[in-house]
């Protein structure tokens, strides 16, 4: 039998909201927490030295394995270290070998990148013990900027629209899947057009992209983010205003929000990959000094003989 471009669009639906499925969450969930245990549980345990003025630490029956070089917080550095290569690693490695493309999905490589790359950096912190001198403390500010700017990176990051694999799509792509929805409104509920027209309006939040600058496009995409529940709200309302049977509002609420993310995505698709290629100034050059700068700290440490428990 052939598929008609509702059956598609629903098909295409059903597997997006599939991206956004229990596993993810409880995968995204099982990070944080191992994330917020273990910060938590190194600062509670050493809290009292961290606080301590400096001049009297070296009395601190502690000193020895808590400064930079003893062995507790030698061994944050190595491991936090190491975790910051791992997530680079995987994440840079299933985005661009070949050979990786099909193991598993982009985003959760991504989730898993950012997880390392923020619990390295905290057991780092930790090694540094809350002293920030010397070349290593310039190291300790780049890697700072790099997860600073990974939040915002990570924030545009939801606004280039992605396949099921993770991969980007174009301007066209989208137009496209609105179009089939559009479709799938129309002949699978059965709604008139002028229901349609109500349920787009409804979801407008005007924009003129061919002069928005930065600030005006941040202003845009959070004016949308927060009418996202009172525009739900109201499209459930309108809905029942005409009938629609209970068991379809659902679904048509969530075809229409798709619809709404589509629009915005096709208005803010090209600036935001112009801001996202500036936002690689900053994350992918302060990663590389970053690196040169730890190059130098870890081969003085063992040419000073550090060489933590091995
Ligand atoms: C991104 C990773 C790292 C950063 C940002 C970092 C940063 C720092 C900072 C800020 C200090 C304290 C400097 C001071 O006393 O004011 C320090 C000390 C130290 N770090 Fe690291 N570190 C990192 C990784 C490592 C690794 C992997 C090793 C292992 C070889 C290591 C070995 C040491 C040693 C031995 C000290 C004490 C001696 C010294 O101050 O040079 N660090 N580090
Ligand atoms: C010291 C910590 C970090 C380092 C060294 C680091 C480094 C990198 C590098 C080298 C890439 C580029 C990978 C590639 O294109 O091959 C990358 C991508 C990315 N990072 Fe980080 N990162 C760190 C922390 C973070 C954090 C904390 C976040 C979010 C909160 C983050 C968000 C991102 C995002 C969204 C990308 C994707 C960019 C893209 O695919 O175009 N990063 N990171």
């Amino acid at each position: 039998m052939e598929q008609t471009a509702a059956d598609r669009s629903s098909l295409k639906l059903k597997q997006k909201t599939s991206i956004s499925d229990l596993p993810h969450k409880v995968f995204t969930l099982f990070l944080i927490t191992v994330g917020l245990i273990t910060a938590i549980t190194i600062w509670a345990r050493n809290y009292t030295y961290y606080l301590m003025p400096l001049q009297e630490r070296p009395t601190s029956q502690r000193y020895d394995s808590l400064r930079p070089d003893g062995v507790e917080s030698h061994g944050y550095g190595v491991i936090g270290t190491a975790m910051i290569f791992i997530g680079v690693a995987t994440y840079s490695s299933r985005k661009r070998l070949r050979r990786f493309a099909n193991l598993g999905r982009i985003r959760d490589f991504l989730d898993f990148h950012i997880f390392m790359c923020l619990v390295g950096p905290i057991l780092v912190l930790y090694h540094t013990t809350f002293l920030f001198g010397g070349i290593a403390g310039a190291g300790f500010w780049c890697m700072t900027a790099v997860v600073l700017s990974g939040f915002v990176g990570r924030y545009f990051y939801k606004f280039i629209p992605k396949n099921i694999q993770g991969d980007e799509l174009t301007s066209k792509d989208l137009e496209t899947e609105r179009a089939d929805l559009m479709e799938s409104l129309v002949s699978n509920y059965k709604l008139d057009e002028n229901t349609v027209k109500l349920i787009e309006e409804i979801s407008v939040v005007r924009f003129d992209e061919s002069k928005a600058g930065l600030l005006q496009l941040l202003w845009y995409m959070t004016k949308v983010d927060l009418s996202h529940m009172r525009n739900t709200r109201r499209l459930r309302a309108l809905l029942r205003r005409r009938s629609v049977p209970k068991s379809y509002v659902r679904e048509i609420t969530r075809i229409a929000n798709r619809r709404i993310v589509l629009r915005q995505r096709v208005l803010v698709l090209e600036k935001i990959r112009q801001v996202f290629h500036y936002w690689h100034v900053i994350h992918l050059p302060f990663s590389i000094v970053m690196l040169v700068i730890l190059i130098v700290h870890v081969g003085v440490a063992i040419a000073f003989g550090y060489t933590w428990i091995f």
